[in-house]
Protein backbone atom coordinates (compact mmCIF):
# COMPACT_ATOMS: atom_id res chain seq x y z
CA UNK A 1 0.00 0.00 0.00
CA UNK A 2 1.66 3.20 -1.20
CA UNK A 3 1.68 5.74 1.51
CA UNK A 4 -1.62 7.97 0.92
CA UNK A 5 -0.64 11.17 2.68
CA UNK A 6 0.46 14.24 0.47
CA UNK A 7 3.26 16.39 2.00
CA UNK A 8 3.08 18.26 -1.19
CA UNK A 9 1.92 21.73 -1.95
CA UNK A 10 -1.47 21.77 -3.97
CA UNK A 11 -1.89 17.94 -3.02
CA UNK A 12 -5.15 16.76 -2.52
CA UNK A 13 -4.58 15.31 0.90
CA UNK A 14 -6.42 11.96 1.56
CA UNK A 15 -9.26 13.44 3.91
CA UNK A 16 -9.84 16.76 3.16
CA UNK A 17 -10.52 17.44 6.84
CA UNK A 18 -12.58 21.07 8.59
CA UNK A 19 -14.13 22.42 5.71
CA UNK A 20 -17.48 21.59 4.83
CA UNK A 21 -18.60 24.51 5.52
CA UNK A 22 -16.50 26.17 2.62
CA UNK A 23 -17.55 23.54 0.14
CA UNK A 24 -21.06 24.19 0.89
CA UNK A 25 -21.21 27.39 0.62
CA UNK A 26 -19.75 27.73 -2.77
CA UNK A 27 -22.36 25.04 -3.97
CA UNK A 28 -25.31 27.27 -2.67
CA UNK A 29 -23.58 30.06 -4.62
CA UNK A 30 -23.31 27.91 -7.98
CA UNK A 31 -27.02 26.82 -7.35
CA UNK A 32 -28.35 30.51 -6.38
CA UNK A 33 -27.41 31.61 -10.18
CA UNK A 34 -25.53 34.41 -10.97
CA UNK A 35 -25.13 37.36 -8.47
CA UNK A 36 -25.40 35.05 -5.58
CA UNK A 37 -23.02 36.14 -2.89
CA UNK A 38 -19.79 33.53 -3.31
CA UNK A 39 -19.87 34.10 -6.69
CA UNK A 40 -16.36 35.97 -6.12
CA UNK A 41 -14.23 35.28 -3.43
CA UNK A 42 -11.59 35.40 -1.94
CA UNK A 43 -9.26 32.39 0.02
CA UNK A 44 -7.19 34.06 2.11
CA UNK A 45 -4.53 32.24 5.11
CA UNK A 46 -1.28 31.52 5.84
CA UNK A 47 1.04 29.48 3.80
CA UNK A 48 -0.06 25.72 3.69
CA UNK A 49 -2.96 26.18 5.47
CA UNK A 50 -4.89 24.44 2.29
CA UNK A 51 -5.85 27.58 -0.17
CA UNK A 52 -4.59 25.42 -3.23
CA UNK A 53 -6.26 22.21 -2.29
CA UNK A 54 -9.87 24.81 -1.72
CA UNK A 55 -9.33 25.97 -5.18
CA UNK A 56 -9.46 22.11 -6.25
CA UNK A 57 -11.96 21.05 -4.74
CA UNK A 58 -14.24 24.15 -5.45
CA UNK A 59 -12.94 23.55 -9.04
CA UNK A 60 -14.05 19.63 -9.00
CA UNK A 61 -17.61 20.64 -7.52
CA UNK A 62 -18.15 22.97 -10.40
CA UNK A 63 -16.81 20.20 -13.19
CA UNK A 64 -18.46 17.55 -11.82
CA UNK A 65 -21.81 20.42 -13.13
CA UNK A 66 -20.58 20.42 -16.17
CA UNK A 67 -19.18 24.25 -15.72
CA UNK A 68 -16.15 25.00 -17.76
CA UNK A 69 -12.90 25.68 -15.11
CA UNK A 70 -9.58 27.58 -15.48
CA UNK A 71 -7.15 27.00 -12.71
CA UNK A 72 -4.33 30.21 -13.29
CA UNK A 73 -1.98 31.49 -11.02
CA UNK A 74 -1.75 35.07 -10.33
CA UNK A 75 1.60 35.65 -11.81
CA UNK A 76 3.33 36.33 -15.49
CA UNK A 77 1.30 36.83 -18.20
CA UNK A 78 -1.74 35.19 -17.06
CA UNK A 79 -4.38 36.76 -18.63
CA UNK A 80 -3.06 35.50 -22.27
CA UNK A 81 -2.80 32.08 -20.46
CA UNK A 82 -6.49 32.20 -18.97
CA UNK A 83 -7.18 33.03 -22.69
CA UNK A 84 -5.71 30.53 -23.71
CA UNK A 85 -7.18 27.67 -21.29
CA UNK A 86 -10.76 29.32 -21.96
CA UNK A 87 -9.76 27.89 -26.11
CA UNK A 88 -9.15 24.62 -25.19
CA UNK A 89 -11.77 21.85 -25.54
CA UNK A 90 -13.81 24.45 -26.85
CA UNK A 91 -15.46 22.37 -29.58
CA UNK A 92 -17.41 25.60 -31.43
CA UNK A 93 -15.02 27.74 -33.51
CA UNK A 94 -14.33 31.25 -32.40
CA UNK A 95 -14.47 33.43 -35.19
CA UNK A 96 -14.85 36.87 -33.62
CA UNK A 97 -12.03 36.25 -31.24
CA UNK A 98 -8.39 37.31 -32.45
CA UNK A 99 -5.24 36.01 -31.13
CA UNK A 100 -3.28 38.26 -29.96
CA UNK A 101 -0.43 36.86 -32.14
CA UNK A 102 -2.38 37.81 -35.23
CA UNK A 103 -4.05 40.51 -33.65
CA UNK A 104 -0.49 42.22 -34.23
CA UNK A 105 -0.30 41.54 -37.59
CA UNK A 106 -3.61 42.78 -38.30
CA UNK A 107 -3.33 45.53 -36.55
CA UNK A 108 -6.70 45.76 -35.48
CA UNK A 109 -8.08 49.22 -34.22
CA UNK A 110 -7.13 49.77 -30.76
CA UNK A 111 -4.92 47.03 -30.39
CA UNK A 112 -1.54 48.40 -29.07
CA UNK A 113 1.39 45.79 -28.37
CA UNK A 114 4.89 46.90 -27.18
CA UNK A 115 7.67 44.70 -27.43
CA UNK A 116 9.81 44.36 -24.58
CA UNK A 117 11.88 42.34 -22.08
CA UNK A 118 8.83 39.82 -21.15
CA UNK A 119 7.67 39.42 -24.83
CA UNK A 120 4.18 41.13 -25.28
CA UNK A 121 2.75 43.52 -23.47
CA UNK A 122 -0.83 44.06 -23.90
CA UNK A 123 -3.17 47.23 -23.54
CA UNK A 124 -5.10 46.97 -19.92
CA UNK A 125 -8.16 47.49 -21.97
CA UNK A 126 -8.00 45.03 -24.65
CA UNK A 127 -6.57 42.61 -22.78
CA UNK A 128 -9.90 43.01 -20.63
CA UNK A 129 -12.10 43.22 -23.75
CA UNK A 130 -10.64 39.86 -24.94
CA UNK A 131 -10.86 37.81 -21.73
CA UNK A 132 -14.87 39.32 -21.79
CA UNK A 133 -15.41 38.41 -25.05
CA UNK A 134 -13.82 34.92 -24.58
CA UNK A 135 -15.79 34.26 -21.39
CA UNK A 136 -18.69 35.60 -23.28
CA UNK A 137 -18.25 32.91 -26.50
CA UNK A 138 -17.51 30.01 -23.79
CA UNK A 139 -20.54 30.51 -22.24
CA UNK A 140 -22.81 31.43 -25.79
CA UNK A 141 -22.19 27.83 -26.21
CA UNK A 142 -23.27 26.45 -23.09
CA UNK A 143 -26.53 25.99 -21.72
CA UNK A 144 -26.29 28.75 -19.60
CA UNK A 145 -29.19 28.22 -17.28
CA UNK A 146 -27.39 25.53 -15.57
CA UNK A 147 -23.15 25.40 -17.17
CA UNK A 148 -20.79 28.21 -16.02
CA UNK A 149 -17.11 29.28 -16.10
CA UNK A 150 -14.96 29.24 -12.91
CA UNK A 151 -11.98 31.07 -12.90
CA UNK A 152 -9.81 30.13 -9.97
CA UNK A 153 -6.40 32.72 -9.78
CA UNK A 154 -4.21 31.68 -6.90
CA UNK A 155 -1.48 33.03 -5.42
CA UNK A 156 -2.38 36.50 -5.47
CA UNK A 157 0.48 37.53 -4.31
CA UNK A 158 3.81 40.08 -4.91
CA UNK A 159 4.32 38.55 -8.20
CA UNK A 160 1.05 39.38 -9.70
CA UNK A 161 1.26 42.33 -12.45
CA UNK A 162 -1.35 45.05 -10.94
CA UNK A 163 -1.82 45.76 -14.76
CA UNK A 164 -3.18 42.61 -15.86
CA UNK A 165 -4.97 41.83 -12.25
CA UNK A 166 -6.81 45.15 -13.40
CA UNK A 167 -7.87 44.19 -17.07
CA UNK A 168 -8.82 40.62 -15.43
CA UNK A 169 -11.22 42.36 -12.76
CA UNK A 170 -12.64 44.80 -15.24
CA UNK A 171 -13.77 41.63 -17.32
CA UNK A 172 -14.99 40.02 -14.53
CA UNK A 173 -17.28 43.39 -13.42
CA UNK A 174 -18.38 43.68 -16.52
CA UNK A 175 -19.79 40.11 -17.11
CA UNK A 176 -21.00 39.92 -13.58
CA UNK A 177 -22.69 43.22 -14.14
CA UNK A 178 -24.53 41.08 -17.59
CA UNK A 179 -25.00 38.62 -15.62
CA UNK A 180 -23.34 35.91 -17.27
CA UNK A 181 -23.24 32.58 -15.13
CA UNK A 182 -19.73 33.05 -14.23
CA UNK A 183 -17.48 32.73 -10.76
CA UNK A 184 -14.21 34.09 -9.75
CA UNK A 185 -12.60 32.77 -6.58
CA UNK A 186 -9.15 34.31 -5.59
CA UNK A 187 -6.38 32.95 -3.44
CA UNK A 188 -3.58 34.62 -1.62
CA UNK A 189 -1.94 35.22 1.77
CA UNK A 190 -3.97 37.81 3.62
CA UNK A 191 -2.23 41.12 3.02
CA UNK A 192 -1.44 40.63 -0.68
CA UNK A 193 -4.57 40.19 -1.05
CA UNK A 194 -5.49 43.63 1.43
CA UNK A 195 -3.38 45.57 -1.09
CA UNK A 196 -4.97 44.08 -4.16
CA UNK A 197 -8.67 45.22 -2.70
CA UNK A 198 -7.38 48.51 -1.64
CA UNK A 199 -5.95 49.26 -5.27
CA UNK A 200 -8.15 52.17 -6.14
CA UNK A 201 -9.36 50.58 -10.08
CA UNK A 202 -10.52 47.57 -8.03
CA UNK A 203 -12.55 48.60 -5.81
CA UNK A 204 -15.54 46.56 -7.13
CA UNK A 205 -13.51 43.94 -5.50
CA UNK A 206 -14.99 44.86 -2.22
CA UNK A 207 -17.81 42.90 -2.70
CA UNK A 208 -16.14 39.95 -3.25
CA UNK A 209 -16.87 37.56 0.17
CA UNK A 210 -13.35 36.64 2.19
CA UNK A 211 -13.05 33.47 3.60
CA UNK A 212 -9.86 33.44 5.91
CA UNK A 213 -8.86 29.81 6.30
CA UNK A 214 -7.86 28.64 9.60
CA UNK A 215 -6.41 25.97 11.43
CA UNK A 216 -9.14 22.96 11.49
CA UNK A 217 -9.98 21.19 15.42
CA UNK A 218 -8.27 18.26 16.42
CA UNK A 219 -10.63 16.07 16.78
CA UNK A 220 -11.21 16.35 12.93
CA UNK A 221 -8.06 15.76 12.77
CA UNK A 222 -8.12 12.64 14.68
CA UNK A 223 -10.76 10.98 12.70
CA UNK A 224 -9.46 11.61 9.38
CA UNK A 225 -5.75 9.57 10.91
CA UNK A 226 -7.93 7.13 12.38
CA UNK A 227 -9.70 6.90 9.24
CA UNK A 228 -6.55 7.54 6.76
CA UNK A 229 -4.54 4.60 8.79
CA UNK A 230 -7.12 1.94 9.00
CA UNK A 231 -8.17 2.31 5.16
CA UNK A 232 -4.25 1.69 5.00
CA UNK A 233 -4.59 -1.11 7.19
CA UNK A 234 -2.51 0.03 9.91
CA UNK A 235 -4.24 0.02 13.08
CA UNK A 236 -3.31 2.68 15.66
CA UNK A 237 -3.99 2.91 18.99
CA UNK A 238 -6.13 5.68 20.88
CA UNK A 239 -2.78 6.74 22.41
CA UNK A 240 -0.92 7.03 19.12
CA UNK A 241 -3.91 8.77 17.61
CA UNK A 242 -4.21 11.26 20.00
CA UNK A 243 -0.32 11.98 19.79
CA UNK A 244 -0.70 12.16 15.92
CA UNK A 245 -3.07 14.73 16.04
CA UNK A 246 -1.84 16.70 18.51
CA UNK A 247 1.14 17.12 17.25
CA UNK A 248 -0.24 18.51 14.20
CA UNK A 249 -1.90 21.74 15.85
CA UNK A 250 -4.90 21.20 13.41
CA UNK A 251 -2.24 22.87 10.71
CA UNK A 252 -3.04 21.14 7.43
CA UNK A 253 -0.03 20.89 5.97
CA UNK A 254 1.13 19.52 9.94
CA UNK A 255 -1.41 16.62 9.08
CA UNK A 256 -0.17 15.50 5.82
CA UNK A 257 3.97 15.63 7.24
CA UNK A 258 2.81 13.85 10.02
CA UNK A 259 1.12 11.33 8.70
CA UNK A 260 3.46 10.59 5.82
CA UNK A 261 6.57 9.98 8.31
CA UNK A 262 4.94 7.80 11.00
CA UNK A 263 3.61 5.75 7.97
CA UNK A 264 7.33 5.39 6.48
CA UNK A 265 8.61 4.76 9.78
CA UNK A 266 6.36 2.11 10.27
CA UNK A 267 7.01 0.48 7.27
CA UNK A 268 10.85 1.00 8.04
CA UNK A 269 10.37 -1.08 10.94
CA UNK A 270 8.63 -3.63 9.47
CA UNK A 271 5.17 -2.96 11.16
CA UNK A 272 2.65 -3.90 8.36
CA UNK A 273 -0.36 -3.68 9.75
CA UNK A 274 0.18 -1.45 12.83
CA UNK A 275 1.79 1.84 13.91
CA UNK A 276 3.60 1.57 17.25
CA UNK A 277 4.04 4.78 19.64
CA UNK A 278 8.04 4.68 18.84
CA UNK A 279 6.56 5.22 14.58
CA UNK A 280 4.51 7.52 15.66
CA UNK A 281 7.63 9.68 17.72
CA UNK A 282 9.87 9.36 15.05
CA UNK A 283 7.72 10.26 12.63
CA UNK A 284 6.55 13.44 14.31
CA UNK A 285 9.96 14.53 14.90
CA UNK A 286 10.99 13.89 11.19
CA UNK A 287 7.59 15.29 10.32
CA UNK A 288 9.13 18.75 12.13
CA UNK A 289 12.14 18.52 10.73
CA UNK A 290 10.60 19.19 7.83
CA UNK A 291 8.12 21.81 8.69
CA UNK A 292 10.77 23.70 9.18
CA UNK A 293 12.70 23.60 5.79
CA UNK A 294 9.75 23.75 3.68
CA UNK A 295 7.41 25.98 5.35
CA UNK A 296 9.13 27.70 8.22
CA UNK A 297 11.95 28.53 6.54
CA UNK A 298 10.23 30.39 3.32
CA UNK A 299 7.51 31.71 5.66
CA UNK A 300 10.61 33.78 7.26
CA UNK A 301 12.63 34.87 4.36
CA UNK A 302 9.28 36.54 2.86
CA UNK A 303 8.90 38.95 5.95
CA UNK A 304 11.09 42.26 6.11
CA UNK A 305 14.30 41.86 8.22
CA UNK A 306 12.55 43.92 11.03
CA UNK A 307 8.98 41.91 11.05
CA UNK A 308 11.84 38.77 10.97
CA UNK A 309 13.17 40.28 14.12
CA UNK A 310 10.39 40.61 15.84
CA UNK A 311 9.56 37.14 15.59
CA UNK A 312 13.21 36.48 16.63
CA UNK A 313 12.69 38.71 19.51
CA UNK A 314 9.36 36.90 20.56
CA UNK A 315 11.31 33.28 20.48
CA UNK A 316 13.34 34.44 23.45
CA UNK A 317 10.42 33.90 25.36
CA UNK A 318 9.49 30.13 25.86
CA UNK A 319 6.09 31.14 26.16
CA UNK A 320 3.38 34.13 25.31
CA UNK A 321 5.84 37.78 25.01
CA UNK A 322 4.73 40.77 26.65
CA UNK A 323 5.06 43.64 23.23
CA UNK A 324 7.06 46.17 25.89
CA UNK A 325 9.32 43.77 26.27
CA UNK A 326 9.70 42.97 22.55
CA UNK A 327 10.00 46.71 21.92
CA UNK A 328 13.26 47.02 23.98
CA UNK A 329 14.36 44.11 22.87
CA UNK A 330 14.34 45.35 19.37
CA UNK A 331 15.49 48.76 20.35
CA UNK A 332 12.56 50.20 18.86
CA UNK A 333 9.76 52.71 20.52
CA UNK A 334 6.99 50.04 21.07
CA UNK A 335 4.49 52.37 18.92
CA UNK A 336 7.26 51.20 16.16
CA UNK A 337 6.64 47.32 17.13
CA UNK A 338 3.50 47.83 16.73
CA UNK A 339 2.94 47.77 13.74
CA UNK A 340 4.77 45.03 12.35
CA UNK A 341 3.00 43.25 15.52
CA UNK A 342 0.09 43.80 13.53
CA UNK A 343 1.24 42.87 9.83
CA UNK A 344 1.96 39.31 11.60
CA UNK A 345 -1.36 39.09 13.04
CA UNK A 346 -3.11 39.77 10.26
CA UNK A 347 -0.35 37.29 8.45
CA UNK A 348 -1.49 34.61 10.78
CA UNK A 349 1.96 34.08 12.21
CA UNK A 350 1.27 35.53 15.67
CA UNK A 351 -1.65 36.25 17.63
CA UNK A 352 -2.92 38.51 20.32
CA UNK A 353 -3.34 36.23 23.54
CA UNK A 354 -4.04 38.94 25.88
CA UNK A 355 -3.78 42.81 26.82
CA UNK A 356 -0.28 43.46 25.66
CA UNK A 357 0.93 39.93 24.76
CA UNK A 358 1.63 37.78 21.91
CA UNK A 359 2.00 34.07 21.13
CA UNK A 360 3.08 32.44 17.87
CA UNK A 361 0.35 30.82 15.96
CA UNK A 362 2.32 28.78 13.48
CA UNK A 363 3.10 25.30 14.50
CA UNK A 364 6.56 25.28 15.99
CA UNK A 365 7.77 28.52 14.51
CA UNK A 366 9.22 29.42 18.24
CA UNK A 367 11.16 25.89 18.00
CA UNK A 368 12.33 26.96 14.38
CA UNK A 369 13.63 30.42 15.07
CA UNK A 370 15.32 28.96 18.32
CA UNK A 371 17.56 26.56 16.88
CA UNK A 372 18.01 29.45 13.58
CA UNK A 373 18.52 32.10 15.33
CA UNK A 374 21.90 32.71 14.29
CA UNK A 375 21.68 31.98 10.68
CA UNK A 376 19.60 34.60 11.30
CA UNK A 377 22.27 36.93 12.25
CA UNK A 378 20.81 37.59 15.98
CA UNK A 379 24.45 38.87 16.47
CA UNK A 380 23.51 41.77 14.49
CA UNK A 381 20.67 42.70 16.13
CA UNK A 382 22.33 42.15 19.61
CA UNK A 383 24.92 44.77 18.57
CA UNK A 384 22.69 47.27 16.44
CA UNK A 385 19.86 47.30 19.36
CA UNK A 386 22.89 47.21 22.46
CA UNK A 387 21.74 46.07 24.93
CA UNK A 388 19.19 43.12 23.22
CA UNK A 389 19.70 40.77 25.71
CA UNK A 390 18.90 43.60 28.66
N1 LIG B 1 -8.24 20.52 4.77
C1 LIG B 1 -7.11 19.79 4.70
N2 LIG B 1 -7.01 18.59 5.32
C2 LIG B 1 -5.88 17.86 5.24
N3 LIG B 1 -4.79 18.23 4.56
C3 LIG B 1 -4.84 19.41 3.91
C4 LIG B 1 -5.99 20.24 3.94
N4 LIG B 1 -5.75 21.35 3.22
C5 LIG B 1 -4.49 21.23 2.75
N5 LIG B 1 -3.93 20.07 3.15
C6 LIG B 1 -2.55 19.65 2.86
O1 LIG B 1 -1.70 20.72 3.27
C7 LIG B 1 -0.67 20.95 2.32
C8 LIG B 1 -0.70 22.39 1.88
O2 LIG B 1 -1.88 22.67 1.13
P1 LIG B 1 -1.94 23.84 0.06
O3 LIG B 1 -3.29 23.87 -0.51
O4 LIG B 1 -0.78 23.70 -0.87
O5 LIG B 1 -1.71 25.13 1.00
P2 LIG B 1 -1.58 26.66 0.57
O6 LIG B 1 -1.99 26.77 -0.86
O7 LIG B 1 -2.47 27.41 1.50
O8 LIG B 1 -0.14 27.02 0.80
C9 LIG B 1 -0.84 19.90 1.24
O9 LIG B 1 0.02 18.84 1.53
C10 LIG B 1 -2.28 19.46 1.37
O10 LIG B 1 -2.45 18.11 0.99
MG1 LIG C 1 -0.95 27.40 -2.54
Amino acid sequence: MPNPFKPTAGSEPPVLVGRKQYIEDFQFAIDDGSGAPGRLSFITGARGVGKTVMLNALSDIARNLQWKVVNATAAGDFLQEIIKLLHTGQKTHITSYTLPSVAIESSLPGMKANIGLGGMQFEHSQGSTDLRQTIGHVLDSMDESRQGVLITLDEVGEGTPLPQLRSFATAIQHLIEEKRNIAVIFAGVPHMVDDVVNDSVLTFLRRAERYQLQDVPIEDVWEAFEKTLSAGGKNASYDVLNKLARATHGYPFMIQLVGYWTWRQSVVNGHDDFISLEDCESGIAKAKDKLGNLVNAPAVAHLSAIARDYLLAMAMDEGPSNTGDIAKRLGKSPQYANVYRNRLIREDYIIATDYGKVDFKMPYLREFLQSHAAMYQMSRNIEDSGGFLG
